[in-house]
């Protein structure tokens, strides 16, 4: 039997993570948690592919890409667009492929702009305050759908 697939989606400012705001998002870069998401993927039996755009277009193709491949889950952060996208909303809206939103940070306990977020109506749940292993939690539940 082939493995699951999960697509793990990331949005504007991530690729910067490590250098970025450390005291908010952690010292670990998106490679790191690409490695550890891969690591324990391969333990559960699911190829890991991770994605990284500024542009929010980017991630709406990500969403459908899943959809089209068959993905068994998206895992997105769609960084600051959480808070701003319609079309992000809508796309998860428009694919059966369960999305789980996650958050290094915990966007409640911070400003309030951040206290939206526009496509967790949609999300299948959401994953957030644990640093890089809010990834890896997102991971092990994408194990269990
Ligand atoms: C974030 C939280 C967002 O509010 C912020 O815009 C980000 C990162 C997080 O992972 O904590 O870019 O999604």
């Amino acid at each position: 039997m082939s493995d699951k697939l999960v697509l793990v989606l990331n949005g504007p400012n991530l690729n910067l993570l490590g250098k970025r705001e450390p005291g908010i998002y952690g010292s670990a870069t998106l490679a790191d948690i690409e490695a550890s998401l891969q690591e324990r993927g391969q333990e559960l039996g699911i190829t890991v592919e991770l994605r990284q755009s500024n542009h929010e277009g980017a991630l709406v193709d990500g969403l459908h890409e899943a959809q089209e491949r068959g993905a068994a889950a998206v895992i997105l952060n769609a960084g600051a667009y959480t808070h701003t996208s319609v079309a992000l909303l809508d796309a998860i809206r428009a694919i059966t492929v369960p999305v789980i939103e996650v958050h290094l940070s915990n966007p409640h306990a911070r400003e309030a702009f951040r206290h939206t977020s526009w496509i967790a109506p949609a999300a299948k749940g959401t994953i957030a305050g644990f640093g890089a292993d809010s990834y890896l939690l997102a991971l092990e539940a994408a194990a269990r759908l």
